[in-house]
């Protein structure tokens, strides 16, 4: 049966993805039966094809010459600039150009370019991310997640997103921008602005909008000119000292690329880290292997971003003709990459919707793939790998006691509280 107009329109949907189930039950229909799947939108957008297969997704993303994640051809969402201007209180003209919100010209961060240009942008920030950046950043993440984690001790149940899940990833982010400590809460909060421009409790009202990014406008820019002043080793010199073409990057990209690590380092990471331990609470089983024998943990730390999937899609913008599995794909035509459906490919593996922390198996499609393959991947890796193994060594029946809260939006899977209960291991 083809799956129906309705579920394909579905998927443009925020509140579709408000639970997993619908879903999923319509990946798994387009996996069996139309793996590229032309969908209308609900909006008077032009419709998109649906990519659902691993090696589809890992094809196309192979591609970025054919497939575009420029801005200019629309960038990675799938709603137009206007549609989210729309939703998120702004005015077209102030999403296409953030510029509108403070004084600069419009900018465009790596994520959202093709290479050449692509190539020189990351190159810049790469060391911030290499192997070695991080074993020497180790200690530090566990010393700070064995803080977090003793923080809560004191008490047997907490609202786990708000204590646990969020405060790792913006402490050290905090820690690779080089700022005090006590300035993370503000990047978590211009972070969950930024994108949850779908949910109603989030972008309250345009003033609200506004006035939020004006000051993370300003505060970035403050950055810049401390570290041209004072430049260090962190992330914030490496991108103000950004060269393209042998000119300074400008101050709209590094404005771009300021927001683009401040959404990409702690949304993902912290939703892995509070749906990784959901995931463990509904999997008592699973919990209790991690719990007997730790050594599995970084198979589990796989299993856990498979399973949650933190990006949900990409998008991508067909630069020429292409031809997929028989099906004409046309210049122009926009392509979301489903990467929650292909991390449940059953060609990929066995029982794909069994959360199993000992599987063996490929490597998911949470991070991306190719030439946009995510700069974080180690970083998010440790976070989370320091995270369980702290936590099950002290809280080893953590588990979650009542209703968890989601975002609406069908592009992160993001937990917004989560209420858990424990008892200190004796
Ligand atoms: C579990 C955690 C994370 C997940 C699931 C995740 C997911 C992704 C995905 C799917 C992409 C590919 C985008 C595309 O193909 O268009 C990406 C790119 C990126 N991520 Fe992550 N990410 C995570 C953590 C992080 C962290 C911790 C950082 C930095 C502190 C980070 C920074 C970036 C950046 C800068 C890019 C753009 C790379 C490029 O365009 O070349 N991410 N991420």
């Amino acid at each position: 049966m083809p799956v129906s107009q309705e579920d394909r329109i579905a998927l443009s949907e925020a509140e579709t993805f408000q639970d997993h189930d619908r879903p999923h039950a319509i990946f798994s229909q387009f996996r069996a039966e139309e793996p590229v799947a032309w969908c209308e939108e609900p909006w008077d957008g032009p419709g998109f094809w649906s990519i659902t297969k691993y090696d589809d997704i890992q094809e196309i993303s192979k591609l970025p010459k054919v497939f575009s994640s420029d801005a200019k051809h629309g960038g990675i969402t799938l709603p137009s600039p206007a549609m989210i201007a729309k939703r998120s209180h702004l005015t077209r003209k102030e999403v296409e150009s953030p510029s509108e919100l403070s004084q600069f010209e419009g900018g465009r961060s790596m994520i959202s370019m093709d290479p050449p240009e692509h190539v020189q942008h990351r190159r810049m920030v790469a060391p911030g991310f290499t192997p070695h950046t991080l074993d020497s950043l180790a200690p530090r993440i566990r010393e700070r997640a064995s803080a977090i984690l003793d923080s809560i001790k004191d008490q047997n149940s907490c609202e786990f997103v708000a204590s646990v899940a969020a405060e790792l990833p913006i402490q050290m982010l905090a820690e690779l921008f080089n700022l005090p400590q006590e300035d993370r809460h503000k990047l978590f909060k211009w972070s969950n602005l930024i994108i949850g421009g779908d949910d109603p409790d989030v972008t309250i009202s345009r003033e609200h909008v506004m006035a939020a990014f004006m000051e993370l406008g300003g505060y970035a820019m403050q950055l810049y000119q401390d570290r041209q002043k004072n430049p260090g080793n962190d992330l914030i010199t490496m991108l103000v000292n950004t060269e393209v073409d042998g000119e300074p990057m400008n101050v709209a990209d590094y404005l771009s690329a300021f927001v683009l690590l401040v959404v990409a380092g702690n949304e993902t990471t912290r939703n892995s880290i509070s749906g990784g331990t959901l995931a463990l609470s509904q999997h008592p089983a699973e919990r209790q292997k991690l719990v007997d024998d730790p050594s599995l943990i970084p198979k589990a730390v796989d299993e856990i971003i498979r399973w949650v999937h933190p990006v949900i899609y990409m998008r991508r913008t067909a630069l020429e003709d292409y031809e997929l599995r028989g099906v004409k794909i046309k210049t122009g035509d926009k392509l979301a990459l489903w990467y929650m459906s292909g991390n449940r490919d059953e060609e990929k593996w066995d029982d794909p919707f069994t959360f199993n922390v000992s599987r063996d198996g490929p490597r998911h499609l949470s991070f991306g793939y190719g030439q946009h393959l995510c700069i974080g991947w180690r970083l998010a890796e440790l976070q989370l790998s320091v995270v369980l193994e702290e936590m099950l060594a002290r809280y080893p029946d953590i588990h979650v006691t009542g209703e968890v809260t989601r975002m609406r939006t069908n592009f992160l899977n993001s937990i917004k509280t989560m209420p858990v209960s424990y008892s200190a291991s004796t």
